[in-house]
């Protein structure tokens, strides 16, 4: 009797851990996903030393885009920046202790941000200037990564006097990176263009930043549209997904196509930071993902995926899909999009993929209107197995459109196979708890 107390506690704990908790700091489909800054000190100075600080981008598909990252830290001592090359603080701070020649900042805590693109060519250095965007390695390797040049003063002149700087804070420009501590590392080695000698760092530190969508607390940006060829109901993005059309305490929130006042709409005070302006819709996101189950064949099967943006104010560039499917394991062509495999957790589960457009063909996902939009038709083998049309199976568990989890409708709301009963709202794991629980509870009582 006792024992079978004991199973549905265990049950129960076993139902608890697996359930993915709203705080979790790190994302299932990437769990080792970061962000790595280093610094390379290349030489020093009377004062101090120069350093090539370089950010990697080591997230599977999290990219940075426009108006892109903004770097922050503490010095430990009494540094200043005499000169930056490929980025600049976004202030000078006070640096009225210094008769002539003023030091590029001299704040205690500066922020770096990118330059722009276009950045005259005596202010470049390699991987720099491009208004703080960073794409994946996946996706685009050559701009997975951002450089910049700064050479400190007031510092210490051999790496047994140099500190490392404190509290590094990643921007983009939002909250959701963390930073751990800077650690001194092996000095990077660099392979001269001849690929016959090396040089090295002076020294080295990295620090190591890790995305948390709960700490990003973003409004969701996207939503889940779903539809099958055996049942005509499409099943709509779930209403206020993103935020609810509300003319009373928002008015302007959205934007109808045919309005008049569209192009003065667009051009409003939002403009320049970035804020959506999305078209009139029930679910108010930038950006619907629409899934429809096409076809069936007997050894495979046709899924449409149609993304469409609604956002007047963005074109998204390099923008990427991520899709959970149990039958990603076994994807057999693909059309008009790329595609790679997720294999998180050394490839113990292979149920995930991220898709990105093409280049010059649809990596780009125009503004709202008749060019937002992209689509691909996936074509996927059947496990005989596993397969099946029932309970929605052939819907994607989970869609992050750039990185964001996108809004799904609730699973008691999947079109239906014709004839087939409604599907549960409780999974049987939960029904088959509560069952236990009440027996053990009676058998407790009686025994
Ligand atoms: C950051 O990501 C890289 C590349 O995946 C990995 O080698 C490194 O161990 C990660 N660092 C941490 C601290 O997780
Ligand atoms: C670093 O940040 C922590 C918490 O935000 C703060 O307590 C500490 O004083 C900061 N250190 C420096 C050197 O600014
Ligand atoms: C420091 O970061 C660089 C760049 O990501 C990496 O190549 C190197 O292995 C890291 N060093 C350590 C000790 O983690
Ligand atoms: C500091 O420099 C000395 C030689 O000048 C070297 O032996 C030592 O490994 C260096 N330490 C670090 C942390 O780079
Ligand atoms: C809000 O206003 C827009 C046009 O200004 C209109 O199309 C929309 O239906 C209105 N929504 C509500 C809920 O009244
Ligand atoms: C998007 O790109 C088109 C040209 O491809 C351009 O006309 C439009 O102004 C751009 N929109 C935004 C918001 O940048
Ligand atoms: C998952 O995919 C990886 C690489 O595509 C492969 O090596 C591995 O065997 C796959 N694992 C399973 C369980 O299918
Ligand atoms: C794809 O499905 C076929 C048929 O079930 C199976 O033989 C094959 O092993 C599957 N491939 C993967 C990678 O799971
Ligand atoms: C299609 O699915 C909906 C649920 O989304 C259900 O109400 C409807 O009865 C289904 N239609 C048929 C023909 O089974």
């Amino acid at each position: 009797m006792a024992a079978l107390g004991g199973c549905a506690v265990l049950l129960a704990a076993a139902l608890l851990l697996s359930a993915p908790a709203a705080t979790e700091a790190y994302d299932s489909l990437d769990p080792n996903g970061n962000i790595t800054i280093k610094w390379d000190l290349k030489e020093w100075t009377p004062d101090g030393y120069v350093a090539m600080v370089t950010i990697y981008n080591y997230q599977q598909f999290r990219h940075i885009s426009a108006p892109g990252w903004q770097l922050g830290w503490t010095w430990a001592k009494k540094e200043v920046i005499w000169s930056m090359v490929g980025a600049q603080t976004t202030e000078q701070g006070d640096c009225s202790k210094f008769k002539t020649n003023p030091p590029h900042c001299c704040k205690r805590d500066p922020t770096v941000i990118d330059l722009l693109p276009g950045t005259p060519y005596k202010d470049q250095v390699a991987n720099c200037c491009k208004g703080g965007v960073i794409s994946t390695f996946n996706q685009d390797p050559a701009n997975a990564a951002s450089s910049f040049q700064i050479s400190v003063g007031l510092a210490g002149t051999t790496n047994k006097t140099v500190k490392v700087p404190k509290n590094f804070t990643l921007k983009t420009p939002g909250p959701g990176y963390t930073c751990g501590r800077a650690t001194v590392v092996r000095p990077t080695k660099f392979l001269m263009g001849d690929g016959r000698r090396t040089t090295q760092a002076l020294m080295t530190w990295n620090v190591t930043c890790t995305y948390s969508q709960f700490l990003a607390q973003k409004t969701p940006t996207c939503c889940v549209a779903l539809s099958s060829f055996y049942n005509n109901t499409i099943v709509g993005c779930p209403t206020c997904s993103c935020g609810c059309q509300n003319n009373n305490t928002h008015p302007g929130s959205c934007v109808n196509p045919n309005s008049p006042y569209l192009q003065s709409a667009i051009d409003g005070p939002g403009k320049y930071t970035g804020q959506p302006l999305v078209q009139c819709t029930s679910h108010m996101c930038p950006v619907k993902v629409h899934w429809h189950v096409k076809l069936n064949y007997k050894d495979y099967w046709r899924v449409k995926v149609t993304i469409t943006n609604f956002n007047y104010r963005m074109n998204y560039t390099d923008w990427n899909l991520v899709v959970q499917h149990p039958n990603f394991n076994n994807i057999t062509k693909l059309f008009s999009f790329n595609y790679k495999p997720l294999s998180p957790y050394g490839g113990r589960i292979n149920d995930s993929a991220m898709f990105w457009g093409m280049k010059f063909y649809n990596d780009l996902l125009n503004q709202a209107g008749p060019f937002g939009n992209a689509q691909t038709e996936i074509l996927l083998q059947k496990d005989p197995e596993t397969f099946t049309f029932e309970k929605g199976w052939g819907f994607p568990r989970r869609v992050y459109f750039n990185g964001d989890n996108c809004v799904m409708p609730p699973p008691d709301a999947y079109p239906w196979l014709p004839n087939a009963s409604p599907p549960m709202k409780q999974p049987w794991t939960l029904k088959l708890l509560v069952f236990w629980t009440a027996l053990a509870t009676l058998l407790a009582y009686y025994v």
